[in-house]
């Protein structure tokens, strides 16, 4: 199969190009670059001895993406590119909400136009907002407390409306829970810019000696051990779930919708455990204030997807932070050097 993935540069979409291009799809990228480096594309080339097609361009504008469709037959869409960073997206709404809903728009509109209709898109747990019943299915109600997460919520309805003007559609939403871990080969991983606002990357910087210690936010949490709870899972079984949902359209027209999760709920502590496993060494922390707009828990009931895609995470959490530190370790300062 053609796919075209965009964001295809980014954490997630450079390990969901490695696993297309070891499955024997042909890739083509559409990404801006705003949040990833070119770099990381000739890396995933190195891990796969493959090659894939680039176009630098923007989702939000009509002319280049019909350009790509253009030059290239494409069978299926991988939408991963978006701003995804809750506390900016509270900051500069405006910005957040073109940039991801123009180009959801652009891309379904270009798509119709050449007769393509088969799209995944990447959706997030944080359309559950804070849900009062664990584990959490996808029939819970849905609510967001943030201009991001409110992103992908508009975007999940559109799609239904969409697969409700025209059954030719076959589209399937993928909620992550909280992505971790990087490629076994450690030539590819997660590369924040500035300070990182995820855990995983934090508790990185921190055993890297890049920062001095990792703030545990709240220690007060109605959980076993008082800190968050969330359901970490390895990029590349995430990376899996898009190969099972592009694998999976043809089975029943419409929008569909899945957790991608392990099932398993972690704390913060248990985190940072795993971690120092990982490598080796006492990672220092302080426990500081709650971080304010975050749930005490929060984890998958992932059986939909099991079911229906024949997906299911196989990788642990010693598996994600051995991998997660491989990377960190040999790219201390991420793509850029
Ligand atoms: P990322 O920032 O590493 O990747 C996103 C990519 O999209 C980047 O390479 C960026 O340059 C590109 N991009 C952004 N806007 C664009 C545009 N208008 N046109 C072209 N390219 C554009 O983030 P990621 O972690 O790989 O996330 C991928 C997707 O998964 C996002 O939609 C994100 O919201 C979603 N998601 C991520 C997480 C997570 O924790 N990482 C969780 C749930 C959902
Ligand atoms: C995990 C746990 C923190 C940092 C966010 C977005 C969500 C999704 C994934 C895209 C929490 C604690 C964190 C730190 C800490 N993204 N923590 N110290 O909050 O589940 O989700 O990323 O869709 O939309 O909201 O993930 O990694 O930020 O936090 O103690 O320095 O770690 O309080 O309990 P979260 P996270």
């Amino acid at each position: 199969m053609n796919v075209l993935l965009t964001g295809g540069a980014g954490y997630i979409g450079t390990h969901t190009a490695v696993e297309l291009l070891q499955a024997g799809h042909e890739v083509v990228v559409v990404d801006s670059l705003v949040n990833s480096h070119e770099e990381a594309l000739r890396r995933v080339e190195r891990i796969t001895g493959r090659t894939l097609t680039f176009h630098r361009a923007d989702c939000t504008d009509p002319e280049a993406m019909r350009a790509v469709f253009d030059r290239h037959d494409i069978d299926a869409v991988i939408h991963l590119a978006g701003l995804k960073a809750v506390g900016e997206s509270v900051q500069q709404p405006l910005r957040y909400y073109r940039n991801n809903l123009n180009a959801l728009l652009t891309l379904c509109e270009t798509m119709d136009a050449a007769g393509v209709r088969d799209l995944v898109l990447s959706s997030s747990a944080t359309v559950y907002g804070d849900p009062d019943r664990m584990p959490i299915t996808e029939d819970t109600r849905l609510s967001t407390t943030n201009p991001y997460g409110s992103s992908k919520l508009f975007s999940e309805q559109i799609l239904d409306d969409l697969a409700t003007s025209d059954p030719r559609w076959n589209i399937i939403s993928l909620r992550y829970f909280n992505p971790i871990g990087a490629h076994a080969s450690g030539l590819i991983g997660e590369d924040p810019q500035g300070v990182p606002n995820n855990l995983f990357p934090y508790i990185a910087q921190v055993a890297s000696g890049r920062r001095e210690r990792l703030s545990v936010f709240g220690d007060d949490y109605d959980t076993p051990d008082g800190t968050g709870v969330r359901d970490y899972l390895h990029v590349v079984d995430l990376a899996n779930g898009h190969l099972a949902a592009v694998d999976h359209l043809a089975d029943a027209p419409g929008h569909r919708v899945y957790n991608l999760g392990t099932g398993q709920g972690t704390s913060v502590m248990e985190g940072l455990r795993a971690f120092e496993r990982a490598t080796g060494s006492p990672i220092p922390y302080e426990v500081v204030g709650r971080r304010p707009g975050d749930i005490a828990v929060c984890y998958a009931d992932p059986s939909a997807a099991a079911r229906d895609l024949g997906w299911k995470a196989v990788l642990t959490i010693d598996d994600a932070c051995r991998d997660g530190w491989r990377w960190q370790s040999a790219n201390p300062g991420g793509f850029a050097g």
